[in-house]
């Protein structure tokens, strides 16, 4: 919405279309936009609010845009509200007509665009059609504007506003939504709410914004500005409400930005309003106001304006080829930033201040159960070990869709963490609130402020990877096990017997950047060997101990990017099944690093070898044994044991890049994955 200075239809096209492609990292199989039209339009129907709708990626709907020779592009408007969506197919397979914006109606009435998936969409649907209204297309979303429709057109006051509307819909939805409305009925006004999927609120004024000037109702009007800490675990939800301010302002001073991600408008501001489940946020006559959807007594009445430190130029792919690629480079910086004022490299003590208060109870639990999605999962499984061995507890590593499936005992003293770089997953949300339904403690370690999990957890670690847009994960996985491993630190310090080691571990976290700067000048030699490898069908990663959570994540960046078929063997299983499936003509790569395992995964290099096998070696730099044995070696610094799987994961997310470029295929958007999948 647009209300600082006049803005031409194109500039609108222009700020609607960089806002998707930046967003474009979580679904990209179609796109469209609704803006409003003008005198010159001749749509097929004349309606008020044009749609443009196109399959495949953004790029193809920008050129569409202008192809519509109807619609003046120089033409200026004081006050506009276009919206647009990328997709990532969940109900009917990507085309136009499935895309979003979805309409109520031919004249496009109400035009909807929706993140989330709509599980009671059949029950409304029979319903609308017994009413006469007819579907185009397979999506769930349709019912939206649909029902929309249906509530205006029996509405039995005159005056139901454009939020009274909305508020009815959604209290017949099922599911998870952040929704944004747009009405031919309603110009100029815009209606967003969510229920399970983040949205936020970004707000430009043109005057320094202070929280004087920004036009914001939310029941008694009390609105705060907040900053967001890198270091601790901010908890957006909770504002200090002493510090209410007057929301008065000039309606016509302020540009408002709905998206589902702070990306998509960081370019314009870094002012943001992060909505709660339920939160229904209007924009009418220039002024936004929230309501709630029932509201509870007790409940917080306030919404803070948050303040983004995210860098455009971090969401920027630079000189690099593909986000992955720069987002492999980055990590001795990202894992730096993870650490940065949490460890004291002189007193060997490691702070998160987002878990500080809760450590004495975190100490004192039963259990801790570890919970991700993917790359995620990998990070928990990378540092089980050594967390076990720290914390001295037991812990448990759990897939969040199993952990659900499986209906798992959780108690109230038991200790539960979500790892995700989103903090949207839905498996993972949904498994952070069955353990916070029975009483567990929960502690979120994400990459993304503001993020679902990261408000619902009681505590919990921000990574601060910066943001990551290659859908396959490199550097938040790397800087979630380092958040890991800094947790176990943080919780044996009192540990008299585990001073060494943990003296061994702090000391190699502070070489931890360089090392990585040192497995990245090994780029070259690891582009040979894909250029040997990238006509291959199948690859194996094979290891055991702390590296089988390494040979994990390097098959899952391998068919995630290249999709080769690429599994993670754990060495010890080798003689169980998997060594049946080598000869001379299957490419494995064995990680045999010099840890406790040395011995244990020589005998499976032998097995291998026995067989035929070409094995390609990550090993220890010197390993005359390995060099002796191997088909070809990729040689890594040696660091701490359970440090290792940070140094040996990098070659190969840079193998799976490398293989991905050389077999064509667009890197950072695999076919049929998203980068947060928000639904379940
Ligand atoms: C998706 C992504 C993966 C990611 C997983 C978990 O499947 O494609 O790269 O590892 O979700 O995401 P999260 O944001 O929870 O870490």
């Amino acid at each position: 919405l647009n209300y600082c200075v006049p803005r031409t239809r194109k500039e609108i096209f222009e700020t609607l279309v960089k806002g998707l492609r930046r967003l474009e990292y979580r679904g990209y199989d179609s796109a469209g936009i609704a803006v409003d039209s003008d005198k010159k339009t001749t749509t097929e129907d004349n309606s008020k609010i044009v749609l443009i709708k196109k399959k495949g990626k953004v790029k193809a709907l920008d050129e569409e845009l202008y192809k519509k020779d109807c619609m003046d592009l120089e033409v200026e408007l004081d006050t506009h509200f276009g919206i647009a969506h990328t997709r990532w197919a969940t109900h009917g397979e990507p085309s136009a007509l499935n895309s979003h914006p979805q309409r109520s109606d031919k004249n496009n009435a109400f035009v909807v665009i929706h993140n989330g998936i709509i599980t009671n969409y059949k029950e409304l649907k029979k319903y609308l059609n017994s009413k006469g209204y007819e579907f185009e297309s397979e999506t769930d979303t349709e019912v939206i504007p649909k029902l929309i429709k249906y509530v205006y057109d029996n509405r039995e006051r005159e005056d139901l506003s454009f939020s009274t509307l909305v508020e009815r819909v959604i209290q017949q939805l099922e599911g998870a939504f952040a929704l944004v409305f747009k009405s031919h009925y309603f110009p100029g006004e815009a209606v967003a709410t969510r229920r399970g999927s983040p949205l936020l609120i970004g707000v430009r004024s043109k005057y320094e914004l202070s929280a004087e000037h920004i036009p914001i109702q939310y029941n008694s009007g009390l609105f705060k500005e907040g900053v967001q800490d890198k270091n601790s675990h901010n908890r957006p939800d909770k504002p200090d409400n002493s510090t209410a301010v007057n929301s008065a302002g000039d309606g016509k001073a302020v540009e408002y930005y709905f998206a589902s991600d702070a990306s998509a408008i960081i370019e314009h501001t870094n002012k943001v309003i992060y909505l709660e489940d339920d939160d229904i946020a209007a924009v009418v006559g220039g002024k936004l106001s929230l309501h709630r959807l029932n509201s509870l007594a007790g409940e917080n009445p306030v919404r803070a304006i948050q303040t983004l430190q995210m860098e455009l130029q971090e969401i920027m792919k630079g000189n690099f080829e593909a986000f992955m690629q720069k987002e492999i480079f980055e990590q001795p910086e990202s894992v730096f930033n993870t650490m940065r004022g949490r460890i004291c490299f002189h007193t060997n003590k490691v702070i998160l201040g987002g878990l500080k208060d809760h450590l004495k109870e975190i100490k004192r639990c039963r259990r801790l159960i570890v919970i991700g999605c993917g790359t995620s999962f990998h990070a928990a499984v990378a540092t089980r070990q050594i967390l076990e061995e720290l914390t001295e507890l037991p812990v448990m590593v759990e897939l969040a869709s199993d952990f659900l499936d499986r209906n798992t005992p959780v108690f109230r003293d038991d200790v539960c963490f979500y790892i995700s770089q989103s903090g949207e997953t839905a498996d993972t949300l949904m498994a952070l609130r069955y353990c916070k339904d029975r009483g567990a403690l929960t502690v979120g370690v994400t990459n993304t402020v503001g993020s679902s999990i990261s408000r619902d957890t009681d505590c919990g670690v921000h990574i601060n990877a910066g943001p990551e847009i290659g859908v396959a994960s490199t550097k938040a996985y790397t800087s979630q096990f380092v958040a890991l491993i800094m947790f176990g630190l943080m919780m044996s310090e009192d540990r008299i017997s585990l001073q060494p080691r943990r003296l061994e571990i702090i000391n190699g976290l502070r070489i931890l950047p360089d090392m990585i700067k040192k497995v990245l000048t090994l780029d070259n030699k690891i582009k040979s060997i894909a250029d040997e490898l990238y006509q291959q069908k199948s690859l194996l990663v094979m290891g055991r101990g702390f590296n089988y959570a390494t040979c994990l994540e390097g098959a899952l960046k391998i068919k995630e990017i290249t999709y080769m078929h690429s599994e993670g063997i754990l060495a010890g299983e080798l003689k169980h099944g998997p060594l049946a499936l080598i000869d001379k003509h299957m490419p494995v790569i064995m990680i045999i690093m010099k840890d406790a395992c040395y011995t244990k995964c020589q005998n499976a290099l032998q097995q291998v070898t026995a067989r035929s096998g070409r094995p390609i070696i990550l090993c220890c730099q010197d390993d005359q044994e390995m060099s002796k044995n191997a088909y070809k070696t990729i040689e890594l610094p040696h660091t701490v044991d359970c440090l290792q799987g940070i140094l040996s994961v990098i070659p190969l997310q840079l193998l799976s890049f490398h293989l991905a470029v050389l077999r064509g295929y667009d890197v950072d958007c695999p076919r049929n994955l998203a980068k947060s999948v928000t639904v379940e």
